[in-house]
């Protein structure tokens, strides 16, 4: 059965503090006719912001290649106020920011005067035991656009590509553009080939995870060895260990990989995503 998600009990809306039920935006509003909008979802750790910075300017540069004039990190001291008014301070949870272009009559070209619709609110979110977890996940194409480093609202293929994996009773569907593994439709990935790491190169095929650079400065700290490096669907013969990052998955092991309805790939071991996540506790926890 798939979780039941609750609506926070308030939102920030273009300056305003609302109930759910309160907050509207009009339908000429630019996210939902164009996806023109961009957001960002930052852990709180028992109150605490990690690697807020590193989040903020990965707002900015979204904000930047759209060419929204927004300062992302002026919207800082809302994230801790929204934690605040939803009591999480005591709990783990995330803050969910999203800019939209705004609201104009619909046309593909971008308005002269526009003003921009801030959405912000935090939620709950179990980050707590993720150690525990380990994923069955499904290969599929990777049928997204070509700026995947610009967190875009307009997410209908990941949505599509994730929905294929849990309706068949996966967790996670990876993706894969021409033979070569880029990421999961919601995270990072992660394989060890002979103790060496690969994970896809940034660019414009993957978002640049936060968890991503925490684990590659992780894995220097331990003295593992990384290489950006795509890998193919015909090298999983010769990985031992795959894994997933994120803001909301932390670092999962991948138990198999089913392509095509045949299992391609099934983990030999996972004492190096052991050692990854043991650091990564200490880190994000204090
Ligand atoms: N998603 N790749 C994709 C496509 C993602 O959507 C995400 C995170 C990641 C991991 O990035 P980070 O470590 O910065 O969270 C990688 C967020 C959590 C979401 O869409 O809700």
């Amino acid at each position: 059965m798939k979780p039941k998600k609750k609506y926070p009990s308030e939102v920030y809306l273009n300056g305003k503090w609302v109930k759910p039920d309160e907050a509207f935006v009009s339908v000429f509003d630019r996210a939902f006719m164009f996806g023109d909008g961009i957001y960002e979802v930052t852990p709180f750790y028992n109150g605490k912001a990690f690697k807020l910075k590193e989040h903020l300017k990965r707002l900015q540069y979204c904000l930047n290649e759209i060419q929204v004039a927004i300062d992302a990190f002026s919207l800082e001291k809302l994230m801790y106020e929204a934690i605040d008014r939803t009591g999480l301070n005591k709990a783990d949870a995330a803050v969910y920011i999203q800019v939209s272009r705004g609201v104009a009559a619909r046309s593909h070209f971008v308005p002269e005067k526009i003003e921009t619709t801030v959405l912000l609110y935090a939620f709950p979110v179990t980050l707590e035991g993720f150690e525990k977890k380990t994923w069955e996940v499904i290969a599929t194409e990777d049928k997204r656009w070509h700026r995947c480093d610009i967190k875009s609202t307009a997410l209908l293929a990941n949505v599509m590509a994730n929905e294929e994996a849990i309706a068949a009773g996966f967790a996670e569907n990876l993706l894969v553009r021409k033979g070569y593994f880029t990421e999961g439709s919601h995270s990072s990935l992660f394989f060890v080939k002979y103790g060496v790491v690969h994970t896809h190169p940034e660019g414009h095929k993957i978002l640049s995870g936060i968890t991503r650079a925490e684990v590659i400065d992780i894995c220097t700290d331990l003295n593992i060895k990384v290489v950006e490096k795509a890998v193919h669907i015909d090298e999983l013969v010769e990985v031992e260990e795959i894994f997933v990052t994120g803001t909301t998955t932390q670092i999962i092991p991948i138990s198999s990989i089913t392509h095509k309805d045949k299992k391609v790939y099934t983990a030999q071991k996972d004492s190096l995503t052991k050692k990854i996540q043991e650091v990564f506790i200490k880190k994000s926890r204090g």
